[in-house]
């Protein structure tokens, strides 16, 4: 498995959101990068990030489900947040198809620690608009499923309030008082079910 980025890498941060991720990764490691997202804000802010920093990585909208990019084109792709709130099988049938053989797919996700009581499910499940929070071992089985090989995992025993403890935006007046009402709701939430609730790094292989 290729874990070595150069300049002749390419690498997909799928999900790239604001393109925090996908900018220190260009930084970093001067490889081509691609970032790819839903929604339209997202792919304005991330655009902007990469213009502000003078960083050649290539943004556009489109889903995860189903993206317009050859076979086999990546040889790392990063998903971070993202698969929680997807089709997960269509997702991974298109990550897998995109890892290039000996790539590496790396993926942040949402995990239950031990299957939630079905009314705390429910809880959880209506505030976030998902259909399920995963245990380890189902995120496990799904991406076996999806094909992918020699999958590590980390992150257990971390909290979520210690992996997000700055959200990427600025506190602004511009910004919609009930915005400000759902973060907190998210943030007790994860006080609430701080055992419950965790996050899983899973690095798998092709
Ligand atoms: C929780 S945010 C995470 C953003 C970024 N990966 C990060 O870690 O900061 C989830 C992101 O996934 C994007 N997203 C949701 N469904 C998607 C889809 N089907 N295809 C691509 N992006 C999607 C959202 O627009 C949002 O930017």
């Amino acid at each position: 498995m290729n874990e070595e980025l150069d300049a002749m890498s390419e690498i997909l941060d799928v999900g790239c959101g604001t393109g925090q991720t996908a900018a220190f990764l260009a930084a970093q490691s001067g490889a081509n990068v691609t970032g790819v997202d839903i929604n339209p804000i997202m792919v304005e802010k991330a655009t902007h990030r990469m213009k502000e920093a003078k960083l050649p990585v290539r943004i556009f909208q489109g889903s995860i489900e189903a993206l317009p990019l050859e076979d086999e084109k990546f040889d790392l792709i990063m998903c971070e947040s993202v698969l929680t709130f997807v089709n997960q099988p269509k997702a991974l049938k298109e990550i897998f198809r995109l890892l290039k053989k000996g790539g590496r797919f790396i993926s942040n996700e949402f995990t239950a620690n031990v299957s939630l009581p079905p009314w705390i499910a429910d809880e959880i499940n209506r505030f976030y608009g998902i259909n399920s929070v995963l245990t380890e071992a189902k995120w496990q089985r799904l991406f076996e499923g999806a094909g992918f090989t020699n999958i590590r995992v980390s992150g257990q025993n971390q909290s979520m309030l210690q992996y997000n403890p700055n959200p990427d935006f600025l506190y602004s007046k511009h910004i919609e008082p009930e915005l400000y009402t759902v973060m907190n709701e998210h943030f007790n939430l994860l006080l609430k079910y701080n055992e419950l609730l965790g996050y899983r790094i899973f690095a798998c292989g092709k």
